[in-house]
C-alpha cells in the first residue's frame, strides 16, 4: 500500500485537484484507495459529503501531524494507495507527511512555471536524503496544462527540469471544466454526465492515462523497505 504525497508549499497550486482526479482515477479501476485530508481546509472531506459514499475510497479527515502514521497503520491491510493531499504550508505535517511517503508529487502549474512553492518541496526532500539518508521518490506534475500547448513547449519545460535532476511525469493535467466541477458538483469523472460537462471525454482520458503512470511509476503492492520500518518504527 503505497503512499502518495501531493505537495507544493503554495495554495492554489492544483495539489487538491490532482490528488482527487487520481484518488477517483484509481478507484475506478478497482484499486481501494484511502485519501487522508492534512488540510485544515478540508476540501477532500467536503467534497466527500457532498458526493456521499464511493466504491473503493475512504476519506479520513483532520489528520494531523499525530495522527497519520496512525491512520496508515490501522488501515494498510484494507488500502491499495494512501493519497495525502496537503495544505499549501511549511509546517511540520508537510515535512512529516513527505517522510512517510513512497512518492511526492509536486503539482506545478504549466501555464505559470512558478516553481516557489516547487522548490521548497524539492529543498525539504533534498535535506531528508543529505541529512537523513532518506530518499523518496518524487515528481513534478505539470498541471493546468492549456490544451494549446504544443508538445514543443513541454518538451522545453521538461528539458529545463530534468536539467535540475526533477523527473516530471509525462502525463500533465489539463486545465478542463470537469475538474473544477468535481468539487461544485460532487461525484467523479466517472458519474458526471457527458451531456452536461464539456470535454469529459478528454477529462476521463487525461485522468486514464495519469493513473496508468503512476502505477507504473509505483506499483501497488511493492513498498519501499525504508518507509516500511519507519512506520513499523
Ligand atoms: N486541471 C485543472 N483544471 C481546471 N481547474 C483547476 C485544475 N487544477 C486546479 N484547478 C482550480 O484551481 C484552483 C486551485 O486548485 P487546487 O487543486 O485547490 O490547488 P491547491 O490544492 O494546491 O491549493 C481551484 O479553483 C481548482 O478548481
Ligand atoms: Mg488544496
Amino acid at each position: 500500500m503505497p503512499v502518495i504525497t501531493f505537495a507544493n508549499a503554495k495554495g492554489g497550486a492544483g495539489k487538491t485537484t490532482a490528488a482527487l482526479i487520481l484518488a477517483t482515477e484509481l478507484a475506478n479501476q478497482g484499486y481501494r484507495v484511502t485519501i487522508l485530508d492534512a488540510d485544515p481546509q478540508r476540501w477532500i472531506s467536503h467534497w466527500h459529503d457532498v458526493t456521499g459514499r464511493q466504491r473503493n475510497i475512504d476519506v479520513i479527515s483532520e489528520v494531523s501531524m499525530a495522527s497519520l502514521q496512525g491512520h496508515i497503520r490501522e488501515n494498510r491491510d484494507t488500502t491499495d494507495y494512501f493519497i495525502i493531499d496537503l495544505a499549501g504550508a511549511r509546517d511540520a505535517l508537510v515535512a512529516t507527511a513527505i517522510g512517510l511517503s513512497d512518492h511526492v508529487m509536486i503539482p506545478v502549474q504549466g501555464c505559470a512555471m512558478d516553481a516557489r512553492g516547487a522548490a521548497h518541496i524539492l529543498d525539504l526532500l533534498g535535506q531528508l536524503a543529505e541529512k537523513a539518508g532518506i530518499r523518496i521518490a518524487h515528481s513534478v506534475v505539470l498541471t493546468r496544462m492549456n490544451a494549446l500547448v504544443t508538445t514543443r513547449a513541454m518538451t522545453a519545460i521538461k528539458a529545463l527540469l530534468s536539467a535540475k535532476g526533477v523527473h516530471v511525469l509525462d502525463t500533465p493535467i489539463a486545465e478542463r471544466t470537469a475538474f473544477r466541477d468535481i468539487f461544485d458538483c460532487g461525484g467523479t469523472l466517472a458519474t458526471m454526465d457527458p451531456a452536461k460537462v464539456s470535454n469529459l471525454d478528454k477529462a476521463r482520458e487525461n485522468a486514464r492515462l495519469l493513473a496508468l503512470e503512476v502505477l507504473r511509476l509505483v506499483p501497488a503492492r511493492r513498498r519501499r523497505a525504508g518507509a516500511l520500518s519507519r512506520l513499523a518504527a
